[in-house]
C-alpha cells in the first residue's frame, strides 16, 4: 500500500531562483529564509520518499488564460521547466510517476473531481524551485513527482472547501493503491503578497500566523472564508494559501507538525514553511 508520510507546504518566489544561481543562500536578506529549508531537508534525508505530489498554481506556462482548468493533474513520464520570463535558470526535466497519476485521476474523477489530464506538461517556478529548495545537493531531485495544479490565476476560483475536499480525496487516492510507496504531498504558494495594483506590497503577518497555527488542530478553519474573503485578507496573490490547504487535507490520521518558518519579505511575498507528518 503506498503511504502518505508527511506534508510540506513553502513559498515559491521566483527570485528564490536567482538567490540560488549567484549563491546567495548566506547572504543577510537570504539567510533566515533558507536557513529555514535545514530540518525539512534532514526529514527528507531520513524519511526517503518515493514520491512527491506536488500541488501548485501554474502561473501562464503550461495554461494561459485562454485555457485553464480548475484543476489538472500531469500524467507524463517527464515535466520540463522552461523559461517564463523571471531570468533564472531553466532547471533540468523532473522524473514522473505515470502509474500514480493515473490512479490519481481516476480516483478523483470516480470522488466527483472533473479534473484535466495531461500527458505533456511544462512546470512553472511554483513547482521547480521548491524542488531545488528541498533537495538542494541533487541537479534532479530524488522522486517522482505528479504535479497537480489548482487554478488561481483565473476567476472563477475553486473555493477553500472545495480544494480542501480535493486534498482529502487526494488523502484517498493514495491510500487505495496498492504499491509499496512513500508519498510526500508538498504544497507550493502563499503566504500573503500582492504584486500588483493599489495594494502592492500588501502583506498580513496576523493573518499568516493564524492560518499557521490552524492548520495541525483546526485545518478546516480557513474553509469558512470565500475567495473574495481570503484575498481581502491575505492580498491578490495570497489566496495562492488554497495549494497549502490541499496538501494539509491529503494528510490522513493524526498530524504532527514538526517545523515552521517565517520571514518577512522575501521579494514582495511573506514566505512561510511548514513540515507535518502523520501518525
Ligand atoms: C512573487 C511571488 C509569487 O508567488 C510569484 O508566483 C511570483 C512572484 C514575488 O513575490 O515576487
Ligand atoms: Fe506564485
Amino acid at each position: 500500500m503506498a503511504k502518505i508520510v508527511g506534508g510540506i507546504t513553502t513559498s515559491h518566489v521566483p527570485a528564490i531562483g536567482r538567490a540560488i544561481a549567484q549563491n546567495l543562500q548566506q547572504d543577510g536578506y537570504w539567510k533566515p529564509f533558507f536557513d529555514g529549508f535545514a530540518p525539512v531537508q534532514q526529514w527528507l534525508d531520513e524519511v526517503r520518499p518515493d514520491v512527491a505530489v506536488v500541488i501548485y498554481n501554474d502561473h501562464g506556462l503550461n495554461f494561459f488564460l485562454d485555457k485553464m482548468p480548475t484543476f489538472a493533474v500531469g500524467a507524463a513520464a517527464q515535466y520540463c521547466n522552461a523559461d517564463e520570463g523571471w531570468g533564472i535558470p531553466t532547471l533540468p526535466p523532473f522524473a514522473g510517476d505515470a502509474a500514480l497519476s493515473w490512479q490519481l485521476i481516476n480516483s478523483l474523477v470516480a470522488d466527483e473531481f472533473d479534473i484535466t489530464s495531461c500527458q505533456e506538461m511544462l512546470v512553472d517556478h511554483a513547482f521547480s524551485l521548491p524542488m531545488k529548495l528541498l533537495w538542494p545537493q541533487h541537479d534532479s531531485p530524488p522522486v517522482r513527482t505528479v504535479p497537480v495544479c489548482i487554478n488561481t490565476v483565473q476567476y472563477p476560483l475553486p473555493s477553500a472547501r472545495r480544494c480542501y475536499k480535493l486534498g482529502e480525496a487526494i488523502g484517498r487516492a493514495i491510500g487505495g493503491w496498492p504499491d509499496e510507496l512513500k508519498v510526500v504531498i508538498i504544497g507550493t504558494g502563499g503566504l500573503s503578497h500582492q504584486l500588483d495594483g493599489e495594494r502592492a506590497g500588501f502583506i498580513n503577518k496576523e493573518f499568516d500566523l493564524r492560518f499557521m497555527d490552524s492548520l495541525a488542530a483546526n485545518p478546516q478553519w480557513a474553509t469558512q472564508y470565500s475567495v473574495e474573503q481570503l484575498v481581502e485578507f491575505t492580498g491578490t496573490q495570497g489566496v495562492e494559501l488554497l495549494m497549502w490547504l490541499a496538501t494539509r487535507a491529503a494528510l490522513p490520521g493524526q498530524v504532527r507538525e514538526l517545523h515552521r518558518n517565517y520571514h518577512i519579505p522575501i521579494s514582495n511575498t511573506a514566505a512561510g514553511l511548514m513540515l507535518f507528518d502523520n501518525c
